[in-house]
């Protein structure tokens, strides 16, 4: 398919990076494209970023289905820009599209979209440390119908924010609340897909932690509350004693893209990483005999975000001293260093824009 392409005449004047944040600044274009039951995937094009016009009736607004991806692009030393992971991310959106009944996308056919997008936007790439630009795509259903049936309309869009770190502590360590009582997803349901509806069910116990000074929550598992999921934003890892804990993939959480980068990461360094069901038990049991040391979320927005301190119900367990871990770190350094082209990359992750 062939992507029509109108640049702006007037392009935005650029925020400071140091002024970034994370997600509120825009670039000067974004990519479209639509699909209907005729036609299939059509009308793709480059167009200047502006608001978009659609029937109030759209089953977005009504019935949430939705779905978006997060991948980051990169300014890296030698003056390249380049994506990480691009393929992994297009892949899970046709996860959570089969799962929503939207149509799949063609992977190639957005790779290449994407990488002319970003290199149309590409002075928007930050050149400072630690910022790059975030990438979102995303599909929502746009039939104009009340109705409670699968949509026969759907658009693509893929919108580019600069963006620094996304919790304003930065790689310092965050604390974490563990919900007792408000559950995230089930298994059979969208957990494992990204979908704003997860998101929108997550915004009070968000917002009652936040109350209480929490960064995020950390959920638990939506039959019994007992075996830890994820939080808000990101996957999660739990050093104990030589093991290093994630939670396995049952349905009901994201297969985070950094999380499957971790793993690979510790596996080449000789770790041992267990993929299992773990419990808040476990993790206390842990914490008292002084083998639960570090914690650290994964995440493409949050990177590696260490944990401080993780509180069950009246139960505080404090990480690495409420700094940032040993392992934390090392994996911080590693994982930066190919995302933005410092160090080698054996794996073959990153993708050159330009
Ligand atoms: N879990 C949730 C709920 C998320 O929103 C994210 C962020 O995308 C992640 C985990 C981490 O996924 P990834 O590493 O692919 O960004
Ligand atoms: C990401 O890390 O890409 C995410 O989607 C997290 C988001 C909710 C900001």
């Amino acid at each position: 398919m062939e992507i029509k392409i109108q640049l702006t005449d007037c392009p935005k004047q650029k925020t400071k990076d140091s002024e970034l944040g994370f997600g509120k600044v825009f670039t000067d274009h974004m990519f479209t494209m639509d699909w209907d039951k005729e036609n299939g995937w059509h009308d793709a094009q480059i167009i200047p970023f502006g608001d978009i016009s659609l029937s109030p009736a759209c089953n977005v607004f009504h019935y949430s289905q939705e779905t978006f991806e997060g991948l980051k692009a990169y300014r890296t030393p030698d003056g390249h820009i380049q994506l990480f992971r691009p393929e992994e991310n297009f892949k899970r959106l046709n996860n959570s599209n089969k799962r929503l009944a939207m149509p799949e996308v063609d992977i190639d056919f957005c790779i290449e979209a994407l990488k002319k997008l970003v290199e149309i936007d590409q002075e928007w790439v930050p050149y400072s440390e630690g910022h790059s630009l975030y990438v979102r795509p995303f599909c929502i259903a746009t039939e104009p119908n009340l109705g409670a049936h699968n949509t026969s309309m759907v658009k693509f869009l893929i919108i580019l924010s600069p963006v620094g770190a996304y919790y304003a502590s930065g790689l310092n360590p965050v604390n974490i609340y563990v919900e007792p009582r408000y559950v995230r997803a089930v298994r059979g349901g969208t957990g494992f897909a990204k979908t704003g509806g997860n998101y929108a069910a997550s915004m009070l116990a968000q917002e009652e932690a936040a109350a209480q000074g929490f960064s995020q929550v950390l959920w638990l598992d939506g039959v019994e509350q007992k075996y830890i999921e994820e939080v808000g934003a990101m996957n999660v890892f739990f050093v104990l004693g030589d093991e290093v804990v994630t939670p396995e993939l049952r349905g009901s959480i994201l297969p985070g893209i950094t999380r499957k980068s971790v793993i690979e990461i510790l596996k080449h360094w000789g770790y041992k990483v267990s993929e299992r069901r773990i419990t808040v038990d476990e993790l206390m049991e842990a914490y008292k005999e002084g083998k639960f040391t570090e914690m650290f979320g994964s995440g493409t927005a949050a990177v590696i975000s260490p944990v401080g301190l993780l509180r069950y119900k009246d139960y505080d367990m404090t990480l690495s001293d409420g700094k940032i871990g040993e392992l934390s770190q090392k994996l911080y350094d590693a994982l930066t260093a190919i995302q933005w082209g410092k160090a080698e990359d054996p794996f073959g992750w990153t993708v050159k824009v330009c």
